[in-house]
């Protein structure tokens, strides 16, 4: 299996257009919207989530050219993890492509119907599929885990039942070799050991360093309440990620944790920081955008 992770960061991006903290303004690595691509044999291709950032992150994958026909793409299809804007509205950028493949929870696909209406703008441009997650995907077995219960903010719509959020398991069973995928967590959920055991690979939510830091950074401007409602549980801390990891590495060696949807706000964004140096020294990495695991 050949993963790309086209884009690390979240919503807004790094440096994000109207902020100007600390770290948007320094010159730590520009880093696109978080979502990655996934293929077993290296020829077709899955999107997972579809960032606003996704013309630029398809060309700068030399595997997700167009071609061989003048109109072919080996973009199959793309899979989504949640409906927040921040991994569908790159969908809007895909409209016109013939056949596109749409997989998610039925309530993400309720949002991205009812709340975004994108279902209904890509529809007149050309058909596409929209159907909850398969078992197999390009020969990958796929596997989701509900995370979290977070709605979208534009979904007015919350009765719907979730899953709202969910987690993927891809496994190539050519080569045994299994990716974790978990850009949103609120928490370390019920059953995400279990899930990731096996793993070569999880690329985790890392939006967050500290449990405060959205109010740090931009001082009045966002209250310690707008962090905790965007759930994502913080890297470092008691209850942060990064403890969570060092006891799953003592049970199970030798998976690799990437931190991914990282927030403009956060420091590990700057690889001479005393917070990147620690997650390192824990066991833990953060990989530059259009770096490629092959599992
Ligand atoms: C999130 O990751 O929490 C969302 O993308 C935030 C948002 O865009 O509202
Ligand atoms: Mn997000
Ligand atoms: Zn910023």
């Amino acid at each position: 299996m050949r993963v790309a992770l086209l884009g690390t960061a979240a919503g807004g991006g790094f440096p994000q257009w109207n902020c100007a903290c600390r770290m948007c303004t320094s010159d730590a690595p520009a880093r696109e919207g978080d979502c990655i691509a996934v293929s077993a044999d290296g020829s077709d291709w899955f999107l997972v989530n579809a960032s606003p950032d996704i013309r630029s992150q398809i060309l700068a994958t030399p595997a997700l050219a167009a071609g061989p026909g003048p109109r072919d793409t080996p973009i199959k299809g793309a899979l989504l993890t949640d409906a927040e804007l921040d991994h569908a509205m790159g969908l809007l950028t895909l409209r016109g492509a013939a056949g596109l493949r749409v997989h998610a929870p039925e309530a993400v696909l309720h949002a991205l119907r009812d709340g975004f209406g994108v279902h209904g703008i890509t529809e007149r441009y050309a058909p596409w599929e929209w159907a909850p997650v398969p078992p197999e995907l390009g020969g990958l077995r796929v596997s989701a885990l509900p995370v979290s219960d977070k709605v979208p903010k534009y979904c007015a719509d919350t009765q719907v039942p979730g899953p709202w959020v969910v987690a993927y398991r891809f496994e190539d069973p050519a080569t045994g070799g299994v990716l974790v995928y978990a850009p949103c967590l609120r928490t370390w959920p019920e059953g995400f050991d279990e899930f990731c055991a096996g793993a070569a690979c999880v690329l985790l939510d890392g939006t967050f360093y500290s449990a405060g830091e959205m109010s740090g950074a931009t001082h009045a401007g966002v209250g310690s309440g707008a962090q905790r409602a965007m759930g994502h549980v913080p890297i470092a801390g008691p209850e942060g990620s990064l403890a969570r990891i060092g006891a799953h590495r003592a049970a199970h060696p030798g998976v690799r944790w990437i931190y991914t949807h990282l927030n403009n706000t956060n420091l590990v964004l700057d690889p001479s920081s005393a917070e990147y140096h620690e997650v390192l020294a824990a066991g833990a990495e953060v990989l530059p955008d259009g770096a490629e695991l092959v599992l």
